[in-house]
């Protein structure tokens, strides 16, 4: 990242995967380990911003000059980020869980004696990035989104730009080797309403970097 490109701006970040917990045992997650998202929160820091990352559970470390904030569950990861607002720039990198469990068991929940198939009862978690987009106290210049995609990557990433009112929307190839969950390099296409950019496959930290300068050219614009 060039230094000083981001300077006096604040950012923030959102990393991983959110656990949505059954019982006290078990629970919901998904494969993102928080490489992409803390690869982001390392190279706005490098830019001169002010940077908060909110993580889900991950083990990662902390990058130079980021505040960090560790939450485990999509409701904790919208309180934090709603208590990091305002900002100028938010990226949301994290693999929010889209469903959790209705209720909470607190004793651990047993096999039934009769049945083979165990139904959950899950409810919609709120999408934060959307909320976030809508929100007009938050001081907001440029909202990201990024966006998991295994087919038709530019259809669905244009649709989510538009239906979450963002400014810019990152699509991830997953499905592909070398990209996507858990890997250290990534293949990417950013979206901004009238324009896009092809961030051909490269380690994250690298992608990051990348992302990071055409965020402070879209703010520019
Ligand atoms: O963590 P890694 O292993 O490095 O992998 C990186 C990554 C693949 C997880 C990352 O680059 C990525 O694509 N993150 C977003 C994955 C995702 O959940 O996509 P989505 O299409 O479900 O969500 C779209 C956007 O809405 C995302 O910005 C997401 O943070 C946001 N969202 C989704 C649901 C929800 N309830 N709240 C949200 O804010």
């Amino acid at each position: 990242a060039t230094p000083g490109l981001l300077r006096g701006l604040k950012v923030v970040v959102t990393a991983g995967p959110t656990y949505e917990d059954l019982d006290p045992v078990r629970y919901l997650g998904n494969r993102s380990s928080g490489k992409m998202g803390f690869a982001v929160a390392a190279s706005a820091a490098r830019a001169g911003a002010e940077v908060v990352l909110v993580a889900g559970p991950v083990q990662l470390p902390t990058p130079a000059c980021v505040q960090r904030v560790d939450v485990r569950s999509a409701a904790q990861m919208r309180e934090a980020v709603s208590a990091a607002l305002p900002a100028d720039i938010y990226i949301g990198a994290a693999a929010v869980a889209d469903y959790t469990p209705r209720a909470f068991s607190p004793s651990k929940i047993k096999k039934t004696g009769t049945g083979e198939v165990l139904a959950l009862d899950l409810v919609r978690t709120p999408d934060i990035l959307a909320e976030v987009a809508a929100r007009e106290d938050a001081g907001l210049k440029l909202v990201v989104g990024f966006a998991a995609e295994t087919d038709n990557v530019a259809d669905y990433a244009r649709q989510k730009l538009a239906s979450k009112r963002l400014d810019l929307i990152v699509a991830n190839r997953v499905g592909v080797p070398g990209a996507g969950f858990e890997s250290d390099t990534n293949a990417m296409t950013a979206f901004w309403p009238g324009g896009e950019r092809d961030f051909p496959s490269a380690p994250k930290l690298e992608l990051a970097d990348g992302l990071v300068a055409l965020v402070a050219e879209r703010l520019r614009a």
